[in-house]
């Protein structure tokens, strides 16, 4: 059910299947115990990985459908010069995804902060193939950038190697992400050693997750070493004379077998005549009284079987605590993680589409966030000895604002996020005058909740004069109302400094209109470092709170010049609004931006947006544009609450991280509407 008897067509495109023989044969001898190891975990039923997470082998369809191919081409082009490279790389993606999950750490360099797991035990002079995956991520970089992760190319690269070996092919679930640090100890912990004892090999196959039953086999690297006593001694004179020390890895060409059939079998075969090569790999027959004994036996007459449970066990170890959603980021160079000074992940790698100047407007914002994005050092615990009451005070004091007045949850977080949008989250959507943000085009006679914040901000100086920012009160009354709402909450990260000044102009620029296109918005996004998955968790905010007539009557008469309503305005709610909105009107009549829950902090705004009920243009797109990486992120979000929220809680997170005052930067307004005198 796993094989895909089509991918045997495509052998001849890699330098004919002699070629690829042969290195199956080397990709056989440094796969087997990976092979084995893997198979065991299933004949055994071991329990299931501990994320089967939202892997999905569609997951590229859409953003980079040519993904497999490309890593084909370079893989094949590897090959020409190095037939080992398919077993290198299958043992990469293997000792990745034992050490932190399958999260491309194998990949970092070391740098001041990085101890890479390159230089683990495990892998030191022996992992290898990190330039291929280079070359695979320049060719995806080029075809589809900031798209594909480096765990899932590892992946993807695997599968390559055992299907070019003459193994199965299956589909890979991809949709990984890849880490930000590496675990350097962890590498020469939890990766199994050739030498190990059995009970060791399994209990790390179970640390894992792979095997709960402690039934499972060995799993061993590919290394040197002396001659174990029990191989076989012609088999060990035969590799010898293969393999001289300094030999020529092509040398294994010799090896060629007369059919593609004969590897796995053989392997088994090999174990009952004692040609394991490495002493995990014989110990799966060789140790006396081991459960493996019976299935060694069974699976080297019985292929197809093999092979199954080979691809089921990859699957598996393929799910090993995949980072998805927003966690980790898509890494630009496999070997680095993304400019730390971003403070975010993939925001650089949002697909412009239509535009043909990816490349161009990628560096320029590279450039741009790094001057307004800065890492912060926030935490949630920056005011437990100096203010250890804040959460409580303002708990208290937005209850009550909301307890007056419903709608104020939404003003308030609607408040924070046009904060950090215009030059950081320090407050300066708060300060007074003319020249403020408060006057700006999309907040003017708009945002509100100002004498909430004030108050707040009262009863906190109350209790802890002059520690408290205003940046840090709005994300607090911003979590809390999401909460009061009925939303879920999350740990708010603190320690915001207060700006100096405010910046209009930049309010003008920055904030999203709701008359742009999604493309518009994204990149208005990406320029504060945030990421798609952040445009529509992040719009799911619209779930409460109103819009005034005037920022979506465009669409109820003469939609861009078409003398009709927008088309993908539901025709009911046109007519409805027609009438709350009539074009004589001043256009500050309000309404719920979803209609379907007015108040509630749930899921049905993107249930809206699936029956043509988003409210406003910007609304609307994220579903009904050709964008169809937020349509299909709408359609996720409308049966699964759970991860909406979830979601929007991490991107709440990310929007409070945006270029924060700290250390002595700024100051703590002693009132929010007025810097220090
Ligand atoms: C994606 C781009 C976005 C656009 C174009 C947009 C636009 C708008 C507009 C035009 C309104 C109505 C304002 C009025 O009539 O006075 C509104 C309301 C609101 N927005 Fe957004 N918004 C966007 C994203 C967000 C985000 C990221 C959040 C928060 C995380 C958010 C939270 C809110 C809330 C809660 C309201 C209701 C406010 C109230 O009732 O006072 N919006 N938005």
């Amino acid at each position: 059910m796993f094989l895909d008897p089509k991918r045997h067509l495509i052998i001849n495109r890699f330098g004919g299947i002699e070629r690829i023989f042969s290195f199956k044969m080397m990709v056989d001898k440094a796969l087997h115990v990976l092979v084995a190891s893997l198979f065991f975990v299933i004949w055994f039923g071991g329990s299931l990985p501990n994320a089967y997470a939202q892997l999905t082998p569609t997951f590229y369809d859409e953003t980079c459908p040519n993904v497999s191919t490309i890593i084909q081409g370079v893989l094949a082009q590897a090959l020409q010069t190095d037939p080992r490279i398919g077993a290198s790389l299958t043992r990469l993606h293997f000792h990745d995804c034992f050490v932190d999950g399958c999260d491309g750490s194998i990949l970092l360099d070391n740098t001041d902060t990085i101890e890479s797991e390159k230089e683990a035990v495990p892998n030191n002079n022996s992992a290898r193939g990190f330039d291929v995956v280079d070359d695979m991520k320049a060719a995806l970089e080029n075809a589809c950038p900031g798209i594909v992760s480096c765990a899932d190319i590892l992946a993807i690269a695997a599968e390559e190697s055992v299907f070019l070996a003459g193994g199965p092919s299956w589909k890979v679930p991809l949709g990984r992400r890849d880490s930000l640090i590496a675990n350097r100890s962890g590498a020469n912990s939890s990766i199994p050693a050739p030498s190990e004892s059995l009970d060791v090999l399994k209990s790390k196959f179970a640390a894992v997750g792979l095997n709960t039953s402690s039934d499972l086999v060995a799993l061993s690297g590919i290394g040197s070493g002396n001659p174990d006593p029990t191989l076989n001694t012609t088999y060990l004179a035969a590799l010898q004379k293969i393999c001289p020390q300094g030999g020529n890895g092509s040398v294994v060409t010799n090896l060629d077998p007369a059919t593609p059939d004969t590897f796995d079998r053989n392997y088994f075969s090999n174990l009952q005549t004692n040609e394991g090569l490495l002493q995990s790999d014989q110990e799966l027959f060789s140790t006396p009284g081991a459960d493996t004994i019976d299935v060694v036996n069974s699976f080297s007459s019985n292929q197809t079987a093999f092979f199954e449970s080979f691809v089921v066990s990859m699957i598996r170890m393929g799910n090993i605590s995949p980072l998805t959603g927003t966690d980790g980021e898509i890494r630009l160079n496999c070997r680095k993680v993304n400019d730390v000074s971003t403070g975010s992940n993939a925001l650089l790698l949002v697909p412009m589409k239509g535009s043909g100047c990816y490349n161009g407007y990628s560096l320029f914002l590279t450039m741009l966030m790094l001057c307004v994005v800065s890492r912060s050092q926030l935490t949630n615990d920056f005011y437990s000895t100096t203010c250890p009451k804040l959460l409580q005070i303002v708990r208290k004091e937005v209850q009550k604002a909301i307890k007056s007045e419903t709608r104020m949850a939404a003003s308030l977080i609607r408040l924070h996020f046009h904060d950090c949008f215009v030059n950081g989250c320090d407050a300066s959507i708060l300060l007074d005058g003319s020249d403020g943000e408060k006057f700006a085009l999309p907040n003017i006679n708009s945002a509100r909740g100002f004498e909430v914040v004030e108050a707040i901000k009262t009863a906190v100086e109350s209790q802890c004069s002059g520690v408290v920012s205003c940046a840090d009160i709005l994300a607090i009354a911003a979590r809390d109302s999401v909460l009061l709402s009925g939303g879920k909450s999350w740990k708010v990260l603190l320690g915001r400094r207060d700006g100096l000044v405010a910046n209009q102009t930049g309010a003008n620029a920055k904030l999203p209109s709701p008359f742009e296109d999604v493309d518009t918005i994204i990149n208005k996004f990406a320029a504060v470092g945030l990421n798609i998955t952040d445009v529509v968790a992040l719009s799911g905010a619209h779930t409460i709170g109103q819009a005034k007539c005037a920022t979506f009557n465009n669409r109820l008469f003469n939609f861009s010049g078409t003398g009709a309503p927008d088309t993908t305005m539901d025709s009911s709610m046109v007519s409805d609004l027609q009438t709350l909105c009539p074009l004589t009107d001043d256009g500050n009549k309000t309404t719920a931006l979803d209609r379907n829950s007015t108040d509630l902090f749930d899921n049905h705004y993107f249930q809206n947006l699936l029956n043509n009920k988003g409210l406003l243009t910007s609304d609307q797109e994220l579903f009904s544009s050709t964008n169809l990486t937020t349509k299909d992120l709408v359609q996720t979000y409308s049966t699964n609450q759970s991860l909406f929220l979830d979601d929007f809680a991490n991107s709440m997170i990310r929007m409070g991280n945006i270029s924060p005052l700290t250390g002595s930067s700024g100051e703590i307004r002693k009132k929010c509407s007025v810097v220090n005198s």
